[in-house]
Formats: C-alpha cells, sequence, structure tokens
C-alpha cells in the first residue's frame, strides 16, 4: 500500500501535462508511436536471433519460422546468401533498426522535455511578473528564482523520467513476450527474480527519497538565497568584513545539496552492477536445473544464447525504470511546488493584456474615503480612518517621521496594495484589486519616482524610457527628460553619450544621479499623476533647485504628490498633510 502511494506520488508529475502546450503533445504523441514501433523492432530483433544461433550450433538445421523461410527461398534465386549469412544479415539489421529507432527516441525525448521546460519557465516567470505588488512583498525572491532556475530543471528531469518509463516499460514487455515465446520458464523465473530485487529495493529507499525530495526543494532555495544575499550587499560585506559568514552558509547549503544529488545517483545507479553478476547466476543456474530435468544438450546452446541476449537488453531497460523512479521521487517536492506556481497562470495574463488598453478616466479627482490599512504580518493599522481628496493639477505634500507610513499611503493611491477598509475613487470609479480589478487601468496615468531607484544593468537611454525596446525610444521625450532632469551634463561628459552604461544596479552612478534618473524616467513616461517620494534626499542644493524649477513648470498641467520635509519643496505644495507616527 505504502509503495503504491509512493507511485502515486510520483506521478503528480503528470499535473504538470496540464500547463503543456497542444503543440508539444502532439509531439509527445509522435514519440509515444515511435515508442511502440521500437517495442515491435525488439521483437523482430529477438525473434531472429535465434534461428542464427539455432543454425550456428547446426547447420543442417532448418529456419522455422514462414515469413523468413519465404524470404530466404526468395533472395536464394539471385543473392545465393547461405542461411548462415542470411541469418546473420537479417538478424544485424534488426538490431540496427532497433538501435537506430531508440537514438531516435533518447534525442527526441532530450529536445521534446528542453522545450517542454522553456514553456514551463516562460509561464513560471510570467505568472511571477504578472502577480500583484503585495503578492512580491509576501514571497521572497529566491524562493521565485529558485523555482525558475532550478526546480525548471527538476521539471524536465521529470518530464524526460516518465517518458523513459513508459518507453522501457513497452520495450520490456515486448522483450518479455518474446522471450516467453522462446522458453517459458528460464524467462519467467529469471525476469521474476531481477522485478522481485528492484522492487524490495524500491520499497527499502520509499522513506529515504522522500526525505531527499524534500531536502533537496529546501536546499536548492537556500543555496539561492545565500549565493543573491552575499552578492547583493557586497559593499557592506567588504566593509564589514563578514565573507566568512555568508560564505559558511553558502558553503553548507551546496554542499549538502551535492552531497544528497550524489547519493541519488549512486541510488538511482547502483544496482545495476549487483544485477549484472545476480542477473547471470541466475540464468546459468535456472538453465543447468532446465538442462537436467527436460532439455537435450544441443537445443541448450541456441536457447541459452537467446535468452542471454534478451536479458543483456531487458537488463537495461528495468534499471532505465528505476532510476527513472528514482529521479521522479528525488524531484517530487521541487515539482509541487512548481505546479503551486503555475496554477495561477493563464487567466491573469490574458486578462492583463486585454484589459491594459483601457485607461480610467482622470479629469476631476482622486478621492481617499475612510482607508485603513495594515500589513498582514503586523496587527496594528499604518493608516487608520484618512480621508483625503487631490483635485487634479493641484500640488500636495505629504510629511511625517520616517516609519509613519507615507511610501505605504503612496502605494494605496497608486493602486499597489489594497486597503482593508474604505476605498480609493478615481473620479469616482472606485479603484478594484485583483485579477478582475481596474487597477492596471490606473497605473499609465501614474509617473512614479520611488525613494529608492531601480536601475538596471544597461545604457542610461533604455534606463530612463524603462521597459522599451531601445528601437522605439521617442528621442525627442527623451531629451527633454534628460534636460529637465539635470542629466544632460552627466551625458555630455561620457564619450558614449546615451549608450553609457550604468554598471549593476547603477554601480558606476552617485546616488544624485540615480535619483535624476528615477525622475527623468517618470518625466519620460509623461503620466498625468507625478509622485515624487522623498526624491531629492541625495541631492545637492543646486541640482534640487534646478530639479525643483522644473517640477514648478510642471504645476497645474500634473497633479504632483510630494513626501518630503524640505522646505523649498512644500512651498509650493496647495495643501501639506502630515502623518502620525502609530509605531
Ligand atoms: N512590506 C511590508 N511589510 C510589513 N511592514 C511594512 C512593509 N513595508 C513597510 N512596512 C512598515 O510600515 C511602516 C510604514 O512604512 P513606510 O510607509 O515605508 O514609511 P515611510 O515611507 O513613512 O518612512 C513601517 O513601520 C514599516 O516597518
Ligand atoms: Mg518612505
Amino acid at each position: 500500500m505504502a509503495l503504491k502511494n509512493n507511485f502515486l506520488d510520483v506521478f503528480l508529475s503528470f499535473n504538470l501535462w496540464k500547463y503543456i502546450s497542444n503543440k508539444r503533445k502532439r509531439q509527445l504523441g509522435f514519440l509515444s508511436i515511435l515508442i511502440i514501433i521500437s517495442g515491435i523492432s525488439e521483437i523482430f530483433t529477438l525473434t531472429s536471433i535465434a534461428p542464427f544461433l539455432e543454425i550456428l550450433a547446426n547447420p543442417q538445421s532448418k529456419i522455422e519460422n514462414n515469413i523468413l523461410r519465404n524470404i530466404y527461398d526468395l533472395q536464394f534465386s539471385f543473392l545465393s546468401l547461405d542461411k548462415l549469412t542470411f541469418m546473420l544479415i537479417v538478424f544485424l539489421l534488426f538490431l540496427t533498426l532497433s538501435a537506430l529507432i531508440r537514438l531516435l527516441i533518447l534525442y527526441l525525448n532530450d529536445f521534446i522535455s528542453a522545450l517542454i521546460g522553456n514553456e514551463l519557465g516562460v509561464k513560471t516567470f510570467s505568472s511571477f511578473l504578472y502577480r500583484p505588488y503585495e503578492f512580491h512583498l509576501e514571497n521572497n525572491t529566491s524562493k521565485m528564482i529558485s523555482l525558475i532556475v532550478t526546480k525548471i530543471d527538476s521539471a524536465i528531469d521529470s518530464i524526460r523520467s516518465i517518458i523513459n518509463i513508459i518507453c522501457s516499460a513497452i520495450i520490456l514487455i515486448s522483450i518479455f513476450t518474446t522471450l516467453i515465446g522462446i522458453n517459458i520458464f528460464i524467462t519467467t523465473a529469471t525476469l521474476a527474480s531481477i522485478l522481485l530485487f528492484y522492487l524490495l529495493l524500491a520499497l527499502i529507499l520509499r522513506k529515504r527519497l522522500g526525505v531527499i525530495s524534500k531536502k533537496r526543494s529546501f536546499l536548492i532555495r537556500s543555496q539561492t538565497q545565500s549565493i543573491q544575499e552575499g552578492l547583493g550587499f557586497i559593499r557592506d560585506i567588504i566593509i564589514d568584513n563578514c565573507q566568512n559568514y555568508f560564505l559558511k552558509i553558502f558553503t553548507f547549503n551546496d554542499r549538502s545539496l551535492r552531497i544528497i544529488d550524489a547519493r541519488s545517483y549512486f541510488i538511482a545507479g547502483s544496482p545495476k552492477y549487483i544485477l549484472e553478476v545476480l542477473g547471470i547466476i541466475f540464468l546459468l543456474v535456472t538453465s543447468i536445473l532446465y538442462k537436467e530435468n527436460i532439455g537435450n544438450e544441443l537445443s541448450i546452446i541456441p536457447l541459452l544464447g537467446s535468452i542471454a541476449f534478451g536479458m543483456q537488453r531487458i537488463l537495461p531497460v528495468i534499471q532505465q525504470i528505476y532510476s527513472s523512479f528514482v529521479i521522479l521521487s528525488t524531484n517530487k517536492d521541487s515539482i509541487l511546488d512548481l505546479v503551486e506556481i503555475l496554477k495561477h497562470t493563464g487567466k491573469s495574463q490574458e486578462f492583463i493584456n486585454a484589459s491594459s488598453r483601457k485607461i480610467l478616466k482622470f479629469e476631476e479627482e482622486i478621492s481617499l474615503e475612510k482607508i485603513s490599512f495594515k500589513y498582514s504580518n503586523n496587527p496594528k493599522y499604518i493608516i487608520e480612518n484618512l480621508n483625503l481628496n487631490i483635485k487634479k493639477g493641484s500640488v500636495l505634500g505629504i510629511i511625517g517621521k520616517s516609519g509613519s507610513g507615507k511610501s505605504t499611503l503612496i502605494d494605496i493611491i497608486m493602486g499597489l496594495i489594497k486597503p482593508q477598509k474604505g476605498s480609493v475613487k478615481v473620479d469616482g470609479v472606485e479603484l478594484l484589486f485583483g485579477e478582475n480589478g481596474n487597477t492596471k487601468q490606473w497605473f499609465p496615468r501614474i509617473s512614479h519616482v520611488p525613494q529608492e531607484i531601480f536601475i538596471s544593468d544597461n545604457s542610461i537611454q533604455e534606463n530612463i524610457a524603462f521597459g522599451i525596446n531601445k528601437d522605439s525610444i521617442d528621442n525627442a521625450q527623451l531629451l527633454k527628460a534628460i534636460k529637465n532632469s539635470q542629466l544632460d551634463s552627466l551625458i555630455r561628459n561620457t564619450k558614449y553619450g546615451l549608450n553609457m552604461y550604468v554598471g549593476e544596479r547603477g554601480a558606476l552612478l552617485s546616488g544624485g544621479q540615480k535619483q535624476r534618473i528615477g525622475f527623468a524616467r517618470a518625466l519620460y513616461k509623461g503620466g498625468d499623476l507625478l509622485i515624487l517620494d522623498e526624491f531629492t534626499s541625495a541631492l545637492d542644493v543646486k541640482t534640487e533647485e534646478s530639479l525643483i524649477e522644473t517640477i514648478k513648470n510642471l504645476k497645474r498641467q500634473v497633479t504632483i504628490i510630494i513626501v518630503s520635509h524640505k522646505k523649498s519643496l512644500l512651498g509650493f505644495c496647495d495643501e501639506i498633510i502630515e502623518l502620525e507616527s502609530n509605531c
């Protein structure tokens, strides 16, 4: 019973089936036909070795198979091959054909699995990209990276293993039925003992494989996390001289993962060697028993030869089934994680593509009505019962101590996070969250300069015209944004100009330059609602004044929300609200 459950668990991988495209399913269908042909060709190969050995042992004997005898008679009239050569050629032809078909199956299996892996990878990544912001607040990036990068590989391995199991099972059945035709006693006895050996092994290892699978899934994630954190904080790590701390965590995770993998490779590969010996011993013993009881001496050699040949072909096939079973068992938990994520793909993406073409009307005002918000990990409300009206074209200032919820309030206004109570309305239309909501129709109106600017390792122009293909960048708008954000001198001073690279996460830029890129990005997007979240904190007085000039020029053309403590910025706000700290 326990073993049955484990087998069922393993076939959970079939859950992935739903997320595979029809094209790949058709390719898999073609592969199954090939697998059946391969089974048939195995039967032919095996059937043709017996007459060959028979004639080799006793040149006087006849070809017993009717079809083969007819072909032999037919060829004799013009090729005049003798019986032995004829049977040798027939056997070699079938043997080569079988090998070629198996080669083709091997190639297609790897190829189709790789393409399926790519499909699943794209689906997983897009499922993360299209998830609401709140999902990302609660989920660890290492978990997501490990799913996309490593756990997809586990899925490919599993798909390949399932195909292997099916293919091997069909070949096993084909060879088995043929061998039974040759000698039922030796075949059944030998095969039953081999199968019993593997079954016992699977039963003994069942628990251990389950533990390996769980550990593996966990370690893949921790390993990604240790790399990500180690390299992500490299500046602080160098200054604080704590490389060793991160190295230790990595060493532990990496070592454990590799040892676990080595262990499962060993578990998967080792029985073969024991069985090769056991198989031959068993074959010899049963043959001797058989000969003593029934057989005559002349017929035993071709019989033994045929069965030994059949077993030699059956052993790797059973071994293949077993090792695929081990691979499936050790990847089970990684696949369950993947299926969990894939459940959320599809609908949201199609929906977003269709609905993001519409844009919410914003002609009059944004109103916040009795908003209360708390993060899921903290029972305290950060914002409580807040009412706020922002008229189109006005400038709103938000002040308050650090941690008082200024950025949180902005996220609520932007429709990134959903308040537990109250509603946000744009021109009277309530912002609705979730897959069928309208927040995506609100985002295009917003130009947001966050507290921390994300810089991608690309050219400066791609960082300003963010997420837009280089060829589709509007040059006039780009130059205007650069000028108004005081970036022109930076660009003039490098020989690469607009193509200047900014380094990973803007490592080649100063804090102030990053903030100006963030500002230029917002200007390039040209939304109706410009939100500046403490964006002048790293600017020198002169640059700040110039940017304030730009903002002043935008007054009335766009609606502006400024989070800042600087009098110079707050001076031209129409209204200022102060958030109280609840902590
Ligand atoms: N993703 C989050 N999950 C849980 N708590 C958060 C999260 N982001 C911010 N907070 C908490 O919410 C409070 C307000 O944060 P924030 O809006 O960033 O403040 P401010 O921008 O005014 O400095 C802080 O106490 C902070 O610890
Ligand atoms: Mg903030």
